[in-house]
């Protein structure tokens, strides 16, 4: 329990923080990486680089987020894609958003029990590993939209750099080589991608070495030289098809001829005068995001402190409470009715907010409804112009190297999205999510997401991008960047580099990342209910990449004199980097 003197501090303190100064919270971080013209943050520095050249030859931030697309899916194998699919939130020079959806699709075979055996248990692996795990690609159609409707440059221009990268191949880093030592064994599994990602003898490569992926190249190539059509009409989806048919898949060249891009409406919410611009359904990220901020607008979280027990209480009932609407309302918009107004609504939040105890850990199992767990490795960058075009994406292949399959010829790996699908309801997927039918398999829906590509603007201007991979996760490491740095005054690096935590409702946990809490601020929290578990394994706590314009703070940005684009790029990545210009 907090001590009894304490009690009481909630409501005295809500009336009085709007009079208190911000209070800077200091963590030791590096400096973010400051320039005036332009900023990119990936989660491979060769990646950056190519977006930085982008903007630097007159193409806009848009057209330097398709030239990243497609690089990553040569230096980041791990989450980088053509044969997955993800999120693109746009905030244009003039204050006009969107959001271009190019999540995979359901094949038209696909049927909501096809990953259980005849007793109606779960097939282990059948969603995960293969072709029965493999969603319709959507990256592709997605870059080509996004250049054509947004873009300046030509398709050419911006797959250059990719198609380099795959011919004449890119020198292994220690954080490359990490990521595909820890995928080997699911390569080695697969031929055509053990022939690219392991060497001759079946290890690993090393350090210094250079991964040369021709097969890649030429699919990139042709996909340069006619379009979209190469890969969804063309050689590129026959090849897919022949492999998924010969190996149990369900993948039809009908999927692929009939596979669109939707352009929506973002996610808006205001969180203290700030301007939220995020993913709608078939994410769930927009929603559970504005949903958490607008329960913890009510709560003083500036002057309670970064890390103290009555913050860590109020952000976790927040999030136990917005993860149920997630995981039993939320699902694909062209089959359910989304209720996004009502979660996003200030008075909803209320409601939540009379349910807290703020003495006491809330019950999971109690707020279950009738009738009823991501990936960690997705990957995010986010981009900002001279002009002030903003651009978040999030995308990938689910899983890390996704299904662990690439079409022989193709060079191309592919996703393991359908298991973002609820394959039974009640039952936890790869990441612990326990769905409902809202987010049911059925042919051509979309698997719902967590993916939270997010601007947010102040006074009309942008004022962050933001957005991490992390399956259940991202959702809740975007949200504590977003208030760590409006809340708890620090820098963008601060913001994302804090230690974090989460609860997703079930399990009835709350995961800690190691160090982000003191020995007394757990005691206090046990005492409240709070199951607090250490965390620290990677890379669940995602790596997220920001920009902050205007200053490194809150406090240089409201003292004026800053730099204009502040980067980011999360200590937890060992490829990443921000790049200015
Ligand atoms: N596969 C991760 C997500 O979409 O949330």
């Amino acid at each position: 329990m907090i001590p009894v003197a304490r009690r009481g501090t909630f409501a005295a303190l809500i009336i009085s923080v709007a009079l208190m100064p911000l209070q800077p919270a200091f963590a030791a971080s590096p400096e973010p990486v400051k320039a005036e013209h332009g900023m990119v943050v990936t989660a491979q520095h060769l990646a950056s680089d190519v977006g930085v050249e982008v903007l630097k030859k007159g193409g806009n931030a848009v057209d330097a987020a398709v030239a990243v697309g497609y690089a990553l899916a040569v230096v980041y194998p791990t989450a980088g894609n053509i044969g997955g699919g993800g999120f693109m939130t746009i905030r244009l020079k003039d204050g006009k958003t969107t959001f271009l959806d190019f999540r995979e699709r359901a094949p038209m075979a696909s049927t909501k029990t096809m990953y259980l055996d005849d007793k109606g248990e779960i097939v282990k692996g059948a969603s995960t590993a293969g072709y029965l795990a493999v969603g319709v690609p959507g990256s592709v159609m997605g870059f080509e939209t996004a250049r054509e409707k947004y873009g300046t440059l030509s398709r050419e221009d911006l797959l250059a750099p990719a198609i380099r990268f795959a011919k004449d191949g890119f020198v292994l880093d220690q954080g490359d080589v990490a990521s595909l030592q820890n995928g080997a064994k699911k390569l080695s599994k697969d031929k055509a991608a053990a022939a690219i990602f392991l060497k001759p003898d079946g290890k690993t490569f090393s350090i210094g070495e250079t991964l040369v992926q021709p097969e890649l190249a030429a699919s990139l190539s042709s996909i340069s030289e006619k379009g979209p059509d190469a890969f969804y009409k063309g050689a590129i989806a026959d090849d897919i098809v022949k492999a998924s048919a010969a190996t149990g898949g369900i993948l039809a060249k009908a999927d692929f001829e009939q596979y669109t891009v939707r352009e929506l409406k973002p996610v808006t919410c205001n969180y203290r005068g700030y301007e939220i611009a995020s993913s709608p359904p078939p994410s769930s990220g927009g929603v559970i995001i504005c949903e958490i901020l607008n329960v913890l607008e009510g709560y003083p979280l500036s002057y309670l402190g970064y890390g103290s027990a009555e913050t860590v209480h109020a952000m976790v009932e927040a999030m136990r409470h917005a993860y149920v609407d997630r995981n039993s309302a939320l699902g694909d918009p062209d089959f359910v009715e989304n209720p996004v107004e009502k979660l996003t609504d200030k008075a909803y939040a209320k409601e939540i907010r009379e349910k807290i105890n703020p003495f006491k850990a809330g019950v999971s199992k109690e707020l279950m409804p009738k009738g009823m767990g991501e990936s960690t490795e997705t990957t995010h960058y986010s981009i900002v112009d001279n002009d002030g075009n903003a651009v978040a994406v999030t995308y990938t292949l689910n899983g890390s190297f996704g299904a662990g399959v690439v079409a022989p010829g193709t060079g191309i790996l592919l996703n393991n999205e359908m298991d973002d699908f609820t394959s039974k309801p009640g039952s936890p997927n790869l990441y612990g999510l326990v769905q409902g039918e809202a987010n049911a398999i059925a042919p051509k829906k979309t698997p719902l997401s967590s993916m939270s590509p997010t601007i947010i603007s102040k006074d009309g201007k942008p004022f962050m991008v933001i957005g991490s991979p992390g399956g259940a996760r991202i959702i809740t490491i975007t949200l504590e960047a977003i208030i760590n740095v409006i809340d708890h005054g620090m820098s963008i690096q601060e913001a994302i580099d804090a230690p974090r935590i989460h609860h997703q409702w079930l399990p009835d946990k709350v995961y800690m990342e190691p160090f982000a809490l003191s020995s007394d601020t757990l005691k206090l929290l046990t005492e409240m209910g709070h199951d607090v578990q250490i965390d620290a394994s990677w890379p669940i706590w995602g790596q997220a990449a920001g920009i902050l314009v205007g200053g490194k703070n809150l406090a240089e940005i409201e003292e004026g004199g800053g730099a204009r684009y502040n980067g980011a790029m999360d200590s937890r990545a060992a490829s990443g980097a921000a790049r200015g210009y």
